[in-house]
């Protein structure tokens, strides 16, 4: 369904964000018939670029980033026509005059990217606002960090809500654009199967793991502030913990959705920091082996040889509720992990009691696997009697549903979905103010305690699935990770 013509003004419009997500994304959705005319991207960063230039960046960006077979012919030239530059500088304001000239005075939509440093978020706002360019039908797209903890999170919060009201924020955490996440809500809630056992009666324990194989990357600077507990478990796996453990809303409904998942930030309990060794681990990664190759550990990638900074966490976490008091999270993330691999496992009790002779195999517990990337797919584990005459022998063996053997579809990319959210204007994907600062007070005091204990991340190798700390977590509670190969 075409969406309304609008303005797409991509600050840090020659970064890297978009060069590898945003140009592909904005032209797949050209591509598929979704722009009315007359639709415009602008890029706007401090490089001093013609439109022509710029155009030439968006076409490298667009024929290194989509596969050629899945560009038609003449979309791309139809494409960059769209295209203009402005060269701004948010800290002196130089060239904001030209851009308010460049979007001229219409009443289309307008989406303002934040394709920069969070550190430029308030000035970017304050010279928006100062130019005239808040238009009502003005939207502003935000990408993490959004902070580095609460307070700072409340500080940036504060800018871009003095220049935009909440309605027009929209907090992009790209796991909720991802097809298998959104997935969850359909399996949840448009089948009548799951929900009534959704719950402590049912369930032994939730298991959530986003590994990664990739290294450092290009993002020193960046992730060696940060680390994976505020790189990937502030945002993305709370995210997913609110899907997976959230009530029914009343509908979807941004704000409908949005309060169920506050629901649950709120109701995690504080991690016991007495006994945080116990209920949480951090790591590093020391050099190894991954796809295939040699590596590097993390300190001698980040070249300086010193860093306390963790590239793995796992966490115990609760959720203090009728729904699930007593039902494990168990949550993990790493890079340089053994496989690139993300999944949520719901682990059902076992059967009270067994009619079968010892002989006929271990009856194992149902899990519900959804794998989110790669192989994005549900697979639901049931016993089965093993085929044939030789008595009753039983097996465990997976439901399984394929999302590329079920569908030939292209699986679109999470930016696709989220950015012509942000045009039509729905909010169901994207982080309301409360829930990012209610992920933040779940996550301070975790990175308090690590940094008063003093202790340094335990060290794993490269292409294992992490430190040993992190199966002492979970079987220590008689539990095991589930092995996503
Ligand atoms: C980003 C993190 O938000 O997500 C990265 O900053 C991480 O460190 C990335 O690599 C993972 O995203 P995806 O879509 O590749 O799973």
């Amino acid at each position: 369904i075409p969406v309304d013509p609008f303005d797409f003004i991509a600050f840090g419009g020659t970064g890297d964000l978009a060069e590898r997500k945003l140009l592909p994304a904005l032209f797949q959705r050209q591509q598929a018939g979704q722009f009315l005319e007359p639709t415009r991207i602008i890029g706007a960063s401090r490089s001093k670029l013609s439109t022509e230039e710029y155009r030439d960046f968006a076409r490298t960006a667009i024929t290194e980033h989509v596969r050629a077979e899945e560009i038609e012919p003449g979309e791309l030239d139809r494409f960059l026509d769209r295209l203009s530059y402005v060269a701004v500088d948010a800290k002196s304001g130089d060239g904001f005059a030209a851009l308010e000239q460049e979007i001229g005075d219409s009443d289309r939509i307008r989406v303002f990217y934040m394709a920069v440093a969070p550190s430029l978020f308030g000035s970017i706002c304050a010279k928006l606002k100062e130019h005239a360019l808040v238009s009502l039908n003005a939207r502003i797209v935000v990408e993490k960090p959004i902070g580095r903890d609460l307070a700072s999170a409340r500080a940036l919060n504060d800018q871009i809500g003095g220049v935009f009201d909440e309605h027009q924020i929209f907090r992009i955490d790209h796991y909720l654009g991802k097809e298998t996440v959104q997935n969850l809500m359909a399996l949840r809630f448009a089948n009548a199967l799951y929900e009534p056992l959704w719950n402590s009666a049912h369930i032994d324990h939730v298991q959530i793991t986003v590994a990664e194989t990739v290294g450092l990357e290009d993002r020193v600077s960046y992730y060696d502030r940060a680390g994976a507990l505020r790189d990937m478990v502030q945002n993305h796996i709370l995210q997913l913990l609110c899907l997976a453990a959230m009530e029914p809303p009343a509908s979807m409904d941004a704000d409908a959705v949005r309060d169920e998942k506050l629901k649950i930030l709120r109701s995690l309990a504080p991690v016991d920091t007495d006994n945080a060794a116990k209920v949480t681990v951090r790591g590093q990664y020391r050099a190894g082996a991954s796809a295939g190759g040699a590596v590097k550990g993390y300190k001698e990638e980040l070249g300086n040889g010193e860093s306390t900074t963790e590239t793995f966490v796992a966490i115990k976490a609760d959720i203090a509720n009728w729904r699930w008091a007593g039902v494990p999270f168990y949550l993990r993330t790493g890079k340089r992990l053994s496989a690139r691999a993300s999944e949520i496992v719901i682990a059902f009790k076992p059967i009270p009691h067994s009619i079968f002779e010892t002989g006929a195999g271990r009856v194992h517990a149902n899990q519900l696997v959804i794998r989110l990337q790669p192989d994005e797919g549900v697979k639901q584990w049931i016993m089965i009697k093993d085929p044939g005459p030789g008595g009753m022998r039983l097996r465990h063996v997976p439901l399984d549903m394929s999302f590329a053997e079920a569908f030939n579809v292209r699986n679109p990319d999470a930016y696709e979905r989220l950015v012509m959210d942000v045009v039509r204007g729905n909010q169901t994907l994207f982080m309301r103010r409360d829930e990012v600062e209610a992920a933040w007070a779940w996550i301070d005091p975790i990175l308090a305690a690590w940094e008063d204990s003093g202790r340094e991340p335990q060290g794993y190798t490269a292409g294992t699935w992490g430190p040993s700390g992190s199966v002492a977590l979970i079987e220590r509670d008689g539990r095991t990770w589930h092995d996503p190969n």
